[in-house]
């Protein structure tokens, strides 16, 4: 068989430092379940390659990377020298939107023996998914400034909800709640608020569930939907929201399960007429770079994701199995999680875990 080509692209900050641990699982488990892989490594789409060429891509990028099976991504970001709004519009964010990556999905689970911030809660009670639009909404580029510089200054910035991109990830979410035991579908709204789109949103879940009869739906307000995340996250299955709102949940979610290092993603173009993006949730978290203590569990859930998505079910299980077994051991977990585990241990720890299995 043809080996999957995957474009690797590491970014900034603890991107660098946890891709390659993501890189080392992948190898583990092409040996392991007999599949090849052709990985391509790429230094753009990161802050050091706009300090040298002044763009964080070059301008072939498409070329370079739709001919690939998925996109293995770390973390982009070093506001110290580029703008943050500069970077990530110049490489995750074009990504999402010129690869129609429509679905972020994002699980968030408690795991065995992980410490659990919130009081009395044990793994099952918190399992679920957060659903997050990925290419519209209040990520828009509709706006701008009037008056610059004087006093009537004003900025606008339009949230744009059409449709085609609304229906389309809430069918998205309606179809994953529905090959969940549970079937059970969370809306986050604000349609008390923001009095234009949100009903707008709520409408189309609506009728959308008009269609999944068998899923039971509900729906909250973002902020006390928060307040439930902390207080009763077992209420939840998959949770689906705009772009900002699922943003928000899919930080928040993984904090409820002791860090949002081990959290990983998948930016999907479903209909695969594009590579889709796997990448952890966290960022390239400048406060502990370069100090070999990041959390590389994100990256590595983020290595079984791309692997479920190219159809290597049983690997992406068995790697998910493999972090459950490592963070059950204190000596195994990262500072974030109150262990003293490097970078490279915390991985060798899932990789032993991985090759005992
Ligand atoms: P961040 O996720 O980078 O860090 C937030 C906090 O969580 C920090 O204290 C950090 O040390 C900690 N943290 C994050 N990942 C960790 C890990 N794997 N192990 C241990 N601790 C971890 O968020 P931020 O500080 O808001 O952003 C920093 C930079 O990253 C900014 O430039 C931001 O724009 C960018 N960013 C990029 C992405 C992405 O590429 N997908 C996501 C979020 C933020
Ligand atoms: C994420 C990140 C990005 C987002 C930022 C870095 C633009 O926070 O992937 O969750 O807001 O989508
Ligand atoms: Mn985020």
């Amino acid at each position: 068989t043809q080996p999957y080509r995957i474009a690797v692209i590491p970014g900034d900050g603890i991107g660098k430092e946890v891709v390659p641990e993501g890189v080392r699982i992948l190898e583990a488990a092409a040996e392991k379940f007999g599949f090849r892989l052709d990985l391509e490594h790429h230094t753009f789409g990161s802050c050091d390659y706009y300090a040298e060429h002044g763009t964080m891509l070059p301008a072939n990028w498409k070329e370079i990377l739709t001919p690939t099976d998925a996109i293995f991504f770390g973390a982009v970001g070093w506001p110290a020298t580029v703008p943050d709004h500069v970077s990530l519009w110049g490489s995750l964010l074009q990504f999402r939107r010129e690869f129609d990556q429509y679905v972020n999905l994002r699980p968030v689970r408690l795991m065995p023996g992980v410490p659990c911030p919130l009081a009395g809660r044990e793994p099952g009670d918190i399992d679920f998914y957060v659903v997050r639009e990925n290419t519209e909404g209040e990520y828009s580029s509709v706006g701008g400034t009037m008056y610059p510089g004087t006093e009537r200054e004003i900025v606008i910035q339009e949230t744009v909800m059409s449709r085609h991109g609304v229906d389309r990830i809430l069918k998205f979410a309606f179809d994953l709640a529905q090959s969940r035991p549970k079937k059970h579908l969370t809306s986050a709204t604000k349609s008390n608020g923001i009095a234009i789109t949100m009903p707008y949103w709520d409408q189309r879940v609506e009728a959308m569930g008009e269609r999944y009869p068998d899923v039971r739906r509900d729906k909250y307000h973002i902020d006390i939907l928060t307040a439930h995340f902390v207080l009763n996250p077992d209420r939840f299955d998959v949770v689906v929201g705009s772009n900002l709102f699922g943003d928000i949940l899919s930080d928040l979610g993984p904090a409820c399960t002791g860090t949002i290092g081990i959290a990983p993603s998948a930016n999907i173009n479903p209909e695969g007429r594009f590579p889709s993006l796997f990448e952890p949730v966290h960022g390239s978290a400048p406060d502990i770079a370069g100090q070999g203590i990041a959390n590389p569990v994100g990256q590595i859930w983020t290595a079984a994701m791309m692997l479920e998505h190219l159809g290597e079910v049983d690997a992406a299980n068995a790697i998910v199995a493999a972090i459950e077994t490592a963070l059950r051991e204190p000596a195994s977990r990262t500072r974030d999680l109150k262990g003293t585990a490097t970078t490279r241990e915390a991985a060798d720890a899932v990789l032993r875990a991985f090759a005992a299995a």
